[in-house]
């Protein structure tokens, strides 16, 4: 990955490629294009589906423990009710009265303005009256002697890389705007070790402990924090000035539809917002009928929707997209700690199996005190995306709590009977669920370089490249014939291509220097191009295969290239 420059250049370039080269487009664009949407190319729509491809025949052909389920859409809407999809599938939503902009309050962050020095009445008086802070902070202002930092307002800052540095701008511009003198405190998200020790701790705020002065801090919170007298002094992220926020309340994410004539409450009905749920309302027909014997695993790729309050980062969170969900049904008495390990590297190893850089994966273990009532644990993939290090794959170990539901709500039990002890039980489940357009966004970021190469005449020059890994590669291989004017070379070349093209994705190119035509592949993340020339024709009919990462090449016979072929892309 490129690293010359700052990760919102490298994400504009990248969005950029994939607008010219056709991999990804806002949806509607030519009417604006609609937030949180997106549509795919003919190069996007090929990856997406080598994507879709490589963890089907992974997770699901290969293995012998695992069947395929294709669920509806649109269920009945009782499956969210018992789900606790209808009751709680929310989003903390803050809205801005002014702009009419909405947050998640999750990633609306403020923090206090801390100044250490006597605040003259006069500033206090003009604090107040534009409604910076309340007559009570005013109070407080009065009778402080200035020898401890005290608050004189609020800045706010959107969740991002550069938060904090955002807070303490805005920070430094508020005391300059309001004319306060003293001191000001700096906003850290953690006070370092040595700083620690200068420090005595007030809940989550740290103040200076007696003789230190030189660090001052507060640390940021979002808005979920926020007490209900400080919302009005929190300035909005659009407008700057304090007054325009709601109190946080819930957003429920699902997009709601009607089915049938009537557009009444009898009649409403959801897109689903995950995948999941088609499995476990399925799961007595797939035991029934599926000759499964626990334990085993339904998997299914669909789309799933959801009305995300602040969709961004291209296409990482987006309202429509597409998800990887498999349900792994265990023993109620197997060890499931064990089992949940053993997916975890599992999903890892699928990862670099598919030409993920190790070094840009980590792993997230959810705090026990976040995890819902049921949940025994949940470990999260994360990446290295050029916007910051965020989930990729969530490894959930749900327990019985889905088939449960579900038993109890519908009233047709979910029960397994094992054969052996002859007893029925409900199994317990361990869920990866991952997203294939945040996939195919990592493997997009981990795959684009720009780098300086020299060109035949030693001039040096940019070159853009895609270093897919050959599995997701959308093009496998560019037949190119050195000369399309040649009739013997192009009659060779295009026998070729439809040879390779029974099997592959296959690029044909006759068009423009072959330098030029490399490139254009190097671009799309082509791994080999394969080039008929004069020794093929005149000498053993060999081509000239040339290797897009190394730019090396070197001489192949027919059954060498296929051969190559199938040993790399499965
Ligand atoms: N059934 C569990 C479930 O849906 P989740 O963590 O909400 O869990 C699973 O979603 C995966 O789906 C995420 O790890 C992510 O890869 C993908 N995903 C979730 N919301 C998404 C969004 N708005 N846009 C793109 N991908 C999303």
């Amino acid at each position: 990955m490129s690293t010359a420059d700052s990760p919102n250049d490298l994400m504009e370039r990248i969005v950029a490629l994939c607008k010219r080269r056709g991999f990804i487009f806002p949806s509607s664009e030519i009417y604006g294009g609609f937030n949180g949407f997106f549509d795919y190319g003919p190069l996007g729509a090929e990856l997406k589906k080598n994507i879709r491809d490589c963890w089907w025949n992974d997770m699901v052909r290969r293995r012998d423990d695992i069947v395929g389920l294709e669920s509806s859409i649109i269920m009945h809407p009782k499956v969210w009710e018992a789900s606790g999809h209808v009751a709680g599938f929310t989003d903390p939503l803050v809205d801005c009265k002014v702009s009419k902009q909405r947050y998640r309050a999750d990633q609306l962050f403020y923090a206090a303005v801390r100044i250490k020095g006597k605040i003259p009445d006069t500033v206090i008086q003009s604090l107040l009256s534009s409604k910076r802070i309340s007559e009570q902070l005013a109070q407080e202002l009065r009778t402080a002697d200035g020898s401890t930092p005290q608050i004189v307002g609020y800045v706010s800052a959107l969740e991002n890389e550069k938060t904090v540095e955002e807070l303490n701008a805005g920070a430094k511009n508020y005391q300059r705007k309001h004319s306060i003198q003293g001191e000001l405190a700096l906003i850290s998200n953690e006070a370092s070790e040595e700083t620690k020790l200068k420090m005595i701790g007030q809940g989550e705020n740290w103040a200076p402990s007696t003789g230190a002065t030189e660090f001052l801090m507060g640390k940021p919170k979002d808005m979920t924090e926020a007490k209900p007298e400080e919302i009005p002094f929190i300035p909005s992220p659009a407008t700057g000035e304090p007054g325009s926020l709601t109190a946080p309340r819930s957003f429920n994410m699902m997009f709601q539809t009607n089915v049938g004539a009537m557009t009444d409450g009898s009649s409403v009905a959801y897109l689903r917002p995950e995948t999941a749920q088609g499995m476990f309302v399925d799961f007595k027909n797939v035991v029934d009928t599926g000759r499964v014997k626990l334990p085993f695993g339904i998997a299914q790729i669909g789309k799933s929707f959801r009305n995300e309050i602040t969709p961004r980062n291209f296409i990482f969170r987006s309202r429509e997209f597409e998800q990887m969900e498999m349900e792994y049904f265990i023993h109620e008495d197997a060890d499931w700690a064990k089992c949940h390990q053993e997916w975890i590297a599992w999903c890892q190893a699928w990862l670099l199996s598919i030409g993920l850089p190790e070094s840009h994966l980590s792993l997230h273990a959810h705090p026990k005190e976040k995890l819902a009532f049921y949940s025994k644990g949940t470990v999260d993939i994360m990446f290295k995306y050029p916007f910051g290090v965020q989930e990729l794959w969530g490894i959930a170990a749900r327990g019985n709590y889905d088939l449960t539901q579900h038993a109890t709500a519908s009233g047709k039990p979910m029960e397994y009977f094992d054969e052996a002890t002859k007893k029925k039980f409900v199994p317990h489940v361990i869920e990866p669920a991952v997203g294939v357009d945040r996939i195919l966004l990592a493997a997009l970021c981990a795959a684009y370089a720009e780098e300086d190469v020299k060109d035949d005449k030693g001039n040096v020059e940019k070159r853009t490249v895609l270093r897919f890994s050959p599995r997701l590669a959308p093009i496998k291989i560019a037949v190119l014939p050195l000369m399309k004017n040649k009739p013997e070379i192009v009659d060779v070349a295009e026998k070729l291509y439809r040879k390779l093209k029974r099997k592959w994705n296959v690029f044909y190119d006759e068009s423009g220097a072959i330098g030029r035509r490399y490139r254009r592949q190097d671009e799309i993340g082509t791994p080999w191009c394969v080039t008929i020339d004069f020794e093929t024709i005149e000498k053993d009919g060999s081509f000239t295969l040339r290797e897009r990462d190394t730019m090396q090449q070197r001489r192949i016979m027919e059954p060498e290239l296929f051969q190559l072929l199938e040993e790399h892309v499965y």
